[in-house]
């Protein structure tokens, strides 16, 4: 394309911050925008039924249920163009939709760690899912001591009149990890990021022990299984 024939996918110059809030108005509700949102909306429910099928099949066969709750969001216009100024992207929709991955979003918890990699394993083995990154937080904790299984999966859209390559970011955890995510989220959010030292500690220490708890618990189910019911 030129330079001189305009763009068609190019967006005003988005962030919240410069745009003020009439244009960000405009912006929530251009209908390129709208668009461009349902697709991952349409992604969202298709891995939302994958789950629910995987989840009525193993609870039909086993004696628990491997997920505790599923959430599901779509990343606010706000949040994203937040995103889209802070990693330096271009406010067009092909690059947005290149670069920020997390636009359809779906955490997945779960009882045991077992119950983790088997979700994990049943959704990326399916053959129109298309596995574009794993960061593995369960294995090799963050340095804050977060654990949780990180995928970026790609499914097909199927519009009227074309095919769409959705990306969808997955966040799989167990009961107690979602527990320490989300009281170390708030209260990184309560000190703006700048939590005391002690209190990283002890949160990193909460951490570990949460990771204990997830072993022993897991060993235990195990135990009484073998013991037959
Ligand atoms: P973004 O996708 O821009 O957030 O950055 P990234 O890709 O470098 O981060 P990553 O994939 O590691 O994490 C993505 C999401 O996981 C975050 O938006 C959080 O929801 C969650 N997450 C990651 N690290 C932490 C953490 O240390 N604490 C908590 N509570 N959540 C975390
Ligand atoms: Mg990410």
């Amino acid at each position: 394309m030129s330079v001189t024939e305009p763009n068609p996918s190019a967006l005003p110059d988005l962030t919240p911050a410069r745009t003020g809030a009439k244009a960000f108005r405009d912006l929530v509700s251009d209908p390129a925008m709208t668009r461009f949102r349902m697709r991952y909306q349409f992604a969202l429910d298709e891995v939302t039924t994958k789950i629910s099928i995987l989840r009525k099949e193993f609870e039909e066969a086993h004696d628990h249920s491997p997920i505790e709750h599923v959430r599901t969001r779509l990343k606010s216009v706000e949040s994203l163009f937040a995103k889209v100024d802070r990693i330096g992207c271009p406010p067009t929709l092909e690059d947005i939709e290149a670069r920020v991955r997390d636009i359809a979003g779906l955490r997945i918890v779960c009882p045991f760690i077992s119950d983790v990699y088997w979700i994990s394993d049943m959704l990326t083995a399916q053959p129109d899912v298309t596995v574009l990154e794993v960061e593995d937080y369960i294995t090799k904790p963050k340095i804050n001591g977060y654990r949780s299984l990180h995928l970026i999966i790609q499914v097909p859209v199927f519009l009227s009149d074309r095919t769409e390559h959705v990306p969808v970011e997955l966040q799989i955890r167990t009961i107690a990890m979602d527990f320490w995510a989300s009281v170390e989220h708030a209260i990184y959010y309560k000190y703006d990021g700048t939590v005391p030292t002690t209190l990283l500690e002890e949160l990193h220490h909460a951490a570990d022990t949460a990771a204990t708890l997830d072993q022993t618990m897991g060993r235990l189910r195990n135990e009484v299984r073998e013991l037959g019911t």
